[in-house]
């Protein structure tokens, strides 16, 4: 007979790492990480701004999973909060979950929370029905694509570097900006701020003071300095932007990070230009395919990334729980 399960929660402790990262492992194998890189995150994480709580569950001694309650920097609402639940998949539908999503919800009333966000690719069965029987509501979709690059035709996009050449605009990276420039990564920083205004999410996206943006993109273990392309025009003014990062604990692919073109430079090939030179790295690099993530309602991104031949995957849903009437929720949850 199955011995009944009793989940054990406890604050989560640097000796958690490892555990935390095979529970991540094994839920979400396309997309593992590294103790490096979450050693990173949460030592560039600025807990006098943002609040964080991680949990970890354990079962008869043993880590099964893990939670966290966390603002969203990014977009940053001092009431609003991300959630995340993982379970080991061989030890779900025990009540571990519920266990640690209850703890946490139960920290974010504490804390006031109007709402809470959590994330589940429309595939994943389990944690959508998860999510849906604890009243989170959908709020924007992300195609998530992959472009294979091995199969990559650069022929049928002859054309596409002079188009930009002939404006006046060059193409180039930020690590070779950073060699003749001091200013260069002021100049990438102010780009991708004024870039990631629109791009589509559920709150306005929040300005990002630079030493917080260095610590997160160009001090990150995985950034990629002679991935990161920019391109400039003839008086030096920084005119768009899309880079790539690694993924340390899996080789075979890259992420595609921010690609952004300001406002009064679209139109003009700068993106498809940028993007071009992401694919040319990628297949140097010797990697099989880049991932790349767009919220459904970015058409001119969307067309850009199905020209090159993304391939679209299952999508990932942004839910929203309401918590500003505390009687719509379920006690227990
Ligand atoms: C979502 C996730 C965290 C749930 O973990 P879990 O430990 O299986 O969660 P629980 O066991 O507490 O609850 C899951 C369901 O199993 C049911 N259940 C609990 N104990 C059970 C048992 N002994 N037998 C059968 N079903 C049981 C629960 O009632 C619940 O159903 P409900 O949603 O209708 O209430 C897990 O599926 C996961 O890690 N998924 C990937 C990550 C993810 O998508 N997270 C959600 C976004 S944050």
């Amino acid at each position: 007979m199955k011995t009944p399960t009793k989940t054990k929660l406890r604050g989560f402790a640097p000796a958690d790492y490892e555990a935390v990262i095979a529970v991540n492992r094994a839920s979400y194998p396309d997309y593992t990480e590294s103790l490096e890189e979450w050693r990173h995150w949460d030592e560039s994480w600025d807990s006098t701004k943002y609040f964080k709580q991680r949990l970890v569950a354990e079962d008869r001694g043993r880590v099964v999973g893990w939670g966290q309650l966390s603002h969203m920097p990014w977009s940053f609402r001092a009431d609003k909060y991300r959630v995340d639940v993982t379970v080991l998949p061989d030890h779900r539908r025990s009540g571990h979950g519920t266990t640690l999503h209850d703890e946490l919800l139960a920290t974010a009333r504490t804390r006031g929370a109007i709402a809470t966000q959590a994330t589940a690719k429309e595939s994943m069965a389990d944690g959508v029905a998860f999510l849906a029987s604890r009243g989170y509501r959908e709020r924007k979709r992300d195609w998530e694509s992959r472009l294979f690059v091995g199969k990559f035709d650069f022929r049928r996009f002859a054309g596409a570097d002079e188009r930009v050449a002939k404006q006046g605009i060059r193409i180039t990276t930020l690590a070779a900006e950073k060699r003749k420039d001091t200013e260069a990564f002021r100049k990438a920083y102010d780009l991708s701020e004024d870039c990631s205004r629109d791009v589509p999410s559920v709150d306005p996206p929040t300005p990002r003071p630079y030493e917080e943006w260095l610590r997160n993109v160009t001090m990150a273990p995985n950034h990629l300095p002679e991935a990161y392309f920019i391109a400039i025009d003839a008086a030096g003014r920084y005119l768009g932007v899309s880079d790539l990062f690694s993924s340390l604990d899996d080789p075979s692919f890259l992420w595609q990070g921010l690609t952004g073109v300001r406002r009064e430079a679209r139109g003009k090939g700068i993106a498809m230009a940028l993007k071009l030179r992401t694919v040319r790295y990628a297949i140097d690099r010797g990697v099989e395919h880049i991932k790349t993530w767009n919220d459904q309602r970015n058409g001119p991104m969307l067309r850009v990334n199905e020209a090159l031949g993304f391939e679209k995957q299952p999508a990932w849903i942004v839910y929203e729980k309401d918590l500003s009437g505390s009687s719509q929720s379920r006690p227990s949850s």
